[in-house]
Protein backbone atom coordinates (compact mmCIF):
# COMPACT_ATOMS: atom_id res chain seq x y z
CA UNK A 1 0.00 0.00 0.00
CA UNK A 2 0.85 3.30 -1.08
CA UNK A 3 2.72 5.38 2.29
CA UNK A 4 3.34 8.53 2.48
CA UNK A 5 6.75 10.38 2.22
CA UNK A 6 6.20 12.92 5.36
CA UNK A 7 9.73 13.54 5.62
CA UNK A 8 10.26 15.11 2.45
CA UNK A 9 6.90 16.62 2.39
CA UNK A 10 8.33 18.62 5.47
CA UNK A 11 11.24 19.13 3.39
CA UNK A 12 9.30 20.78 0.64
CA UNK A 13 7.32 23.05 2.83
CA UNK A 14 10.74 24.22 4.26
CA UNK A 15 12.17 24.88 1.15
CA UNK A 16 9.18 26.93 0.00
CA UNK A 17 8.80 28.93 3.29
CA UNK A 18 12.49 30.25 2.67
CA UNK A 19 11.28 31.74 -0.62
CA UNK A 20 8.55 33.54 1.39
CA UNK A 21 8.95 37.19 2.41
CA UNK A 22 5.60 38.62 2.11
CA UNK A 23 2.75 37.71 4.18
CA UNK A 24 0.53 36.53 1.13
CA UNK A 25 2.94 34.46 0.04
CA UNK A 26 3.12 32.92 3.19
CA UNK A 27 -0.69 32.48 2.86
CA UNK A 28 -0.49 30.76 -0.32
CA UNK A 29 1.79 27.87 1.17
CA UNK A 30 -0.03 27.68 4.28
CA UNK A 31 -2.85 26.93 2.26
CA UNK A 32 -1.23 24.55 0.16
CA UNK A 33 -0.29 22.31 2.78
CA UNK A 34 -2.52 23.16 5.51
CA UNK A 35 -5.86 24.16 3.62
CA UNK A 36 -8.77 21.95 2.62
CA UNK A 37 -7.35 20.40 -0.90
CA UNK A 38 -3.56 19.89 1.15
CA UNK A 39 -2.34 16.16 1.43
CA UNK A 40 -2.41 16.98 4.97
CA UNK A 41 -6.40 17.15 4.68
CA UNK A 42 -6.30 14.63 2.28
CA UNK A 43 -5.00 12.10 4.37
CA UNK A 44 -6.89 13.18 7.47
CA UNK A 45 -10.12 12.50 5.33
CA UNK A 46 -8.75 8.71 4.81
CA UNK A 47 -8.53 7.83 8.46
CA UNK A 48 -11.98 7.42 9.25
CA UNK A 49 -12.29 4.64 6.61
CA UNK A 50 -9.18 2.45 8.06
CA UNK A 51 -9.34 -0.03 10.30
CA UNK A 52 -8.61 0.02 13.95
CA UNK A 53 -5.00 -0.86 13.66
CA UNK A 54 -3.72 0.76 10.62
CA UNK A 55 -5.77 3.60 12.05
CA UNK A 56 -3.97 4.37 15.35
CA UNK A 57 -0.54 4.07 13.46
CA UNK A 58 -0.94 6.26 10.70
CA UNK A 59 -3.26 8.25 13.00
CA UNK A 60 0.14 8.98 14.99
CA UNK A 61 2.31 10.14 11.80
CA UNK A 62 -0.50 12.28 10.59
CA UNK A 63 -0.81 13.60 13.34
CA UNK A 64 2.90 14.17 13.97
CA UNK A 65 3.02 15.62 10.44
CA UNK A 66 0.22 18.22 11.01
CA UNK A 67 2.13 19.29 14.49
CA UNK A 68 5.43 19.63 12.56
CA UNK A 69 3.49 21.54 9.73
CA UNK A 70 2.09 23.94 11.80
CA UNK A 71 5.08 24.21 14.27
CA UNK A 72 7.14 25.07 10.78
CA UNK A 73 4.01 28.40 9.77
CA UNK A 74 4.18 29.48 13.28
CA UNK A 75 8.44 30.05 13.57
CA UNK A 76 8.07 31.70 10.06
CA UNK A 77 4.99 34.01 11.15
CA UNK A 78 7.86 34.86 13.82
CA UNK A 79 10.65 35.64 11.73
CA UNK A 80 8.86 36.60 9.04
CA UNK A 81 6.49 39.62 11.15
CA UNK A 82 9.75 40.70 12.88
CA UNK A 83 11.55 41.35 9.46
CA UNK A 84 8.30 43.06 8.40
CA UNK A 85 8.68 45.35 11.72
CA UNK A 86 12.61 45.76 11.19
CA UNK A 87 11.70 47.02 7.83
CA UNK A 88 8.81 49.23 8.84
CA UNK A 89 10.88 51.16 11.68
CA UNK A 90 14.15 51.26 8.77
CA UNK A 91 12.10 53.50 6.67
CA UNK A 92 9.91 55.46 9.50
CA UNK A 93 13.62 56.17 11.10
CA UNK A 94 14.85 59.88 11.13
CA UNK A 95 18.71 60.18 10.70
CA UNK A 96 19.04 63.40 12.75
CA UNK A 97 22.73 63.91 11.27
CA UNK A 98 21.49 64.55 8.12
CA UNK A 99 21.76 68.23 6.70
CA UNK A 100 19.19 70.10 7.29
CA UNK A 101 17.83 72.15 3.65
CA UNK A 102 19.67 75.24 3.77
CA UNK A 103 17.15 78.63 4.19
CA UNK A 104 17.18 82.13 5.04
CA UNK A 105 15.84 82.51 7.90
CA UNK A 106 15.26 87.01 8.49
CA UNK A 107 17.39 88.42 10.95
CA UNK A 108 16.22 91.62 12.62
CA UNK A 109 18.41 94.57 11.52
CA UNK A 110 20.95 95.77 14.38
CA UNK A 111 19.63 99.39 14.55
CA UNK A 112 16.04 97.21 15.14
CA UNK A 113 17.39 95.07 18.16
CA UNK A 114 19.30 98.37 19.59
CA UNK A 115 15.89 100.55 19.25
CA UNK A 116 13.58 97.57 20.60
CA UNK A 117 16.09 97.20 23.99
CA UNK A 118 15.81 100.54 24.46
CA UNK A 119 12.10 100.98 24.16
CA UNK A 120 11.81 97.82 26.27
CA UNK A 121 14.56 99.11 29.20
CA UNK A 122 12.57 102.61 29.29
CA UNK A 123 9.45 100.90 28.95
CA UNK A 124 10.40 99.70 32.50
CA UNK A 125 11.14 102.71 33.85
CA UNK A 126 7.65 104.34 32.75
CA UNK A 127 8.26 105.98 29.95
CA UNK A 128 5.63 106.09 26.70
CA UNK A 129 6.42 105.43 23.30
CA UNK A 130 5.79 108.17 20.92
CA UNK A 131 6.36 109.09 17.30
CA UNK A 132 7.06 112.27 15.31
CA UNK A 133 7.31 113.25 11.24
CA UNK A 134 10.17 112.99 10.11
CA UNK A 135 9.40 116.34 7.44
CA UNK A 136 9.41 119.07 10.18
CA UNK A 137 9.01 122.82 9.78
CA UNK A 138 11.66 124.95 11.40
CA UNK A 139 9.85 125.67 14.10
CA UNK A 140 9.28 122.45 16.02
CA UNK A 141 13.06 121.54 14.47
CA UNK A 142 14.72 125.00 15.84
CA UNK A 143 12.59 127.68 16.94
CA UNK A 144 10.32 126.12 19.55
CA UNK A 145 13.51 125.04 20.88
CA UNK A 146 14.95 127.77 21.59
CA UNK A 147 16.65 128.25 18.47
CA UNK A 148 15.80 131.24 16.37
CA UNK A 149 16.77 131.87 13.00
CA UNK A 150 20.16 133.43 13.06
CA UNK A 151 21.80 130.84 16.21
CA UNK A 152 24.98 129.22 15.48
CA UNK A 153 23.16 125.60 16.10
CA UNK A 154 21.20 125.82 12.59
CA UNK A 155 24.40 125.77 11.02
CA UNK A 156 26.04 122.80 13.06
CA UNK A 157 22.49 121.16 12.53
CA UNK A 158 22.60 121.84 9.26
CA UNK A 159 20.18 119.40 6.93
CA UNK A 160 17.63 118.99 3.92
CA UNK A 161 14.87 121.73 3.33
CA UNK A 162 12.22 120.73 1.06
CA UNK A 163 10.93 123.79 -1.82
CA UNK A 164 7.91 124.56 0.41
CA UNK A 165 9.78 125.52 3.35
CA UNK A 166 9.80 122.24 5.42
CA UNK A 167 13.08 120.30 6.20
CA UNK A 168 13.65 116.94 7.04
CA UNK A 169 14.27 116.80 11.20
CA UNK A 170 18.12 117.22 12.38
CA UNK A 171 17.39 116.04 15.28
CA UNK A 172 14.45 113.61 17.33
CA UNK A 173 13.79 116.47 19.58
CA UNK A 174 11.30 118.68 17.67
CA UNK A 175 8.92 115.62 18.94
CA UNK A 176 9.57 117.37 22.70
CA UNK A 177 7.69 120.25 21.32
CA UNK A 178 5.15 118.08 19.47
CA UNK A 179 4.44 116.19 22.94
CA UNK A 180 4.26 118.99 25.20
CA UNK A 181 2.09 120.59 22.82
CA UNK A 182 -0.32 117.95 22.83
CA UNK A 183 -0.35 116.58 26.30
CA UNK A 184 -0.24 118.44 30.21
CA UNK A 185 2.52 117.43 32.22
CA UNK A 186 3.54 115.70 33.92
CA UNK A 187 5.07 113.30 30.52
CA UNK A 188 7.84 110.44 30.11
CA UNK A 189 7.98 110.04 26.77
CA UNK A 190 10.67 108.57 24.30
CA UNK A 191 10.85 108.66 20.38
CA UNK A 192 12.83 106.91 18.63
CA UNK A 193 13.27 107.77 14.93
CA UNK A 194 15.15 108.85 11.83
CA UNK A 195 16.74 112.37 11.76
CA UNK A 196 18.89 114.00 8.61
CA UNK A 197 22.07 116.17 8.51
CA UNK A 198 23.77 117.57 5.17
CA UNK A 199 26.78 115.53 6.32
CA UNK A 200 28.98 113.51 4.07
CA UNK A 201 29.17 109.95 4.44
CA UNK A 202 32.24 108.33 5.93
CA UNK A 203 32.93 105.87 8.28
CA UNK A 204 31.29 107.24 11.26
CA UNK A 205 28.98 109.72 9.56
CA UNK A 206 26.02 109.15 7.22
CA UNK A 207 23.23 111.99 6.12
CA UNK A 208 20.82 109.92 7.57
CA UNK A 209 20.55 108.19 10.75
CA UNK A 210 18.66 107.23 14.22
CA UNK A 211 18.20 109.05 17.87
CA UNK A 212 16.53 108.33 20.64
CA UNK A 213 14.75 110.98 21.88
CA UNK A 214 13.78 110.71 26.00
CA UNK A 215 11.63 113.88 27.58
CA UNK A 216 10.59 114.29 31.22
CA UNK A 217 8.39 117.11 32.40
CA UNK A 218 6.85 117.05 36.12
CA UNK A 219 7.07 119.42 39.11
CA UNK A 220 10.86 117.67 40.49
CA UNK A 221 12.56 115.82 38.30
CA UNK A 222 16.31 116.59 38.58
CA UNK A 223 19.66 115.93 37.19
CA UNK A 224 19.96 113.27 39.87
CA UNK A 225 16.92 111.76 37.94
CA UNK A 226 18.64 111.85 34.96
CA UNK A 227 22.00 110.92 35.77
CA UNK A 228 19.76 107.88 37.58
CA UNK A 229 17.76 107.06 34.14
CA UNK A 230 20.77 107.40 31.98
CA UNK A 231 23.39 105.15 33.85
CA UNK A 232 20.58 102.83 34.11
CA UNK A 233 19.62 102.36 30.90
CA UNK A 234 23.69 102.07 29.39
CA UNK A 235 24.41 99.40 31.91
CA UNK A 236 21.32 97.68 30.84
CA UNK A 237 22.28 98.03 27.22
CA UNK A 238 25.78 96.78 27.57
CA UNK A 239 25.02 94.44 30.09
CA UNK A 240 27.40 95.36 32.70
CA UNK A 241 28.67 98.23 34.61
CA UNK A 242 29.94 101.04 33.02
CA UNK A 243 32.23 104.48 33.91
CA UNK A 244 30.13 107.30 32.74
CA UNK A 245 30.99 110.72 32.71
CA UNK A 246 28.60 114.02 32.45
CA UNK A 247 30.94 116.65 30.50
CA UNK A 248 29.52 119.81 30.43
CA UNK A 249 28.34 121.21 27.05
CA UNK A 250 25.56 123.65 25.27
CA UNK A 251 22.34 122.78 23.48
CA UNK A 252 20.05 125.91 22.77
CA UNK A 253 17.09 124.05 24.50
CA UNK A 254 18.77 122.78 27.53
CA UNK A 255 20.33 124.21 30.93
CA UNK A 256 22.24 122.87 31.90
CA UNK A 257 23.52 120.68 28.99
CA UNK A 258 25.77 118.06 29.24
CA UNK A 259 27.19 115.28 26.72
CA UNK A 260 27.24 112.01 28.35
CA UNK A 261 30.37 109.85 28.08
CA UNK A 262 31.28 105.96 28.42
CA UNK A 263 34.90 104.21 29.16
CA UNK A 264 34.34 102.03 26.30
CA UNK A 265 37.79 99.86 24.95
CA UNK A 266 40.48 102.29 26.75
CA UNK A 267 38.88 105.61 25.92
CA UNK A 268 36.08 107.99 26.41
CA UNK A 269 33.45 108.03 23.96
CA UNK A 270 30.08 110.09 23.73
CA UNK A 271 27.09 108.80 23.46
CA UNK A 272 24.15 111.13 23.79
CA UNK A 273 23.47 114.35 24.64
CA UNK A 274 20.90 115.84 27.29
CA UNK A 275 19.76 118.35 30.01
CA UNK A 276 17.62 120.33 31.85
CA UNK A 277 14.86 121.43 29.57
CA UNK A 278 15.29 124.80 28.97
CA UNK A 279 12.57 127.51 30.60
CA UNK A 280 12.11 129.13 27.72
CA UNK A 281 11.11 125.85 25.53
CA UNK A 282 8.72 124.89 28.88
CA UNK A 283 7.14 128.59 27.71
CA UNK A 284 7.38 128.38 24.34
CA UNK A 285 5.02 125.55 24.49
CA UNK A 286 3.06 127.21 27.44
CA UNK A 287 4.30 125.04 30.24
CA UNK A 288 4.59 127.25 33.44
CA UNK A 289 8.09 126.88 33.97
CA UNK A 290 8.07 128.97 37.94
CA UNK A 291 5.63 124.96 38.63
CA UNK A 292 7.37 122.33 36.10
CA UNK A 293 10.73 121.17 35.10
CA UNK A 294 12.26 117.86 33.53
CA UNK A 295 14.80 116.59 31.45
CA UNK A 296 15.77 115.28 27.66
CA UNK A 297 17.98 113.58 26.41
CA UNK A 298 19.04 112.30 22.68
CA UNK A 299 20.70 109.36 21.68
CA UNK A 300 22.50 108.05 18.81
CA UNK A 301 20.85 104.43 17.95
CA UNK A 302 23.74 103.82 15.48
CA UNK A 303 26.49 104.80 18.23
CA UNK A 304 25.45 102.67 20.76
CA UNK A 305 24.32 99.84 18.08
CA UNK A 306 27.91 100.28 16.78
CA UNK A 307 29.30 99.68 20.31
CA UNK A 308 27.94 96.60 21.26
CA UNK A 309 28.34 94.73 18.73
CA UNK A 310 31.92 95.76 17.66
CA UNK A 311 30.80 97.69 14.25
CA UNK A 312 33.20 99.83 12.74
CA UNK A 313 31.76 101.42 10.07
CA UNK A 314 28.57 103.01 10.03
CA UNK A 315 27.87 102.54 6.46
CA UNK A 316 27.68 98.68 6.79
CA UNK A 317 24.41 99.39 9.07
CA UNK A 318 22.44 100.62 5.50
CA UNK A 319 24.33 98.61 2.48
CA UNK A 320 21.68 95.60 3.30
CA UNK A 321 24.25 93.27 3.20
CA UNK A 322 23.29 89.79 3.22
CA UNK A 323 26.31 88.08 4.61
CA UNK A 324 26.54 91.30 7.20
CA UNK A 325 23.30 91.32 8.28
CA UNK A 326 22.97 87.44 9.12
CA UNK A 327 25.54 87.48 11.84
CA UNK A 328 22.46 89.08 13.93
CA UNK A 329 19.76 86.36 13.22
CA UNK A 330 18.76 84.89 16.62
CA UNK A 331 20.17 81.43 16.12
CA UNK A 332 23.18 82.68 13.60
CA UNK A 333 21.38 80.73 10.64
N1 LIG B 1 19.09 116.96 19.93
C1 LIG B 1 20.46 116.89 20.41
C2 LIG B 1 21.34 116.46 19.24
O1 LIG B 1 20.85 116.01 18.25
C3 LIG B 1 20.61 115.94 21.54
C4 LIG B 1 19.87 116.38 22.76
C5 LIG B 1 18.57 115.95 22.99
C6 LIG B 1 20.49 117.21 23.71
C7 LIG B 1 17.91 116.34 24.14
C8 LIG B 1 19.80 117.60 24.84
C9 LIG B 1 18.51 117.16 25.04
O2 LIG B 1 22.56 116.56 19.30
Amino acid sequence: RFRMDYDSLLKACEEDLKTVDAIHQYDQVKSRYLGAKSVLKQQLSTLSSMPKAQKAVQGKAIHQFKRSLETLFATKKDSLEEALERARLAEDCVDVTVDSVAYWKGAEHPLSLTQKRLVSMFAKLGFDLVDGPEIETFYYNFTALNTPKYHPAVTSQDTFYLSNGSLLRSHTSSVQIRMMEQHKPPLRVISPGRVFRADTPDATHSPCFMQCEGLVVDTASSLLDLRATLVNILEGFFEKKLKVRFRSSFFPFTEPSFECDIWFNGQWLEVFGCGMVHPNVLENVGVDSSIYQGFAFGMGIERLTMLRYNIDDIRLLYEGDQAFLQQFSEDGL
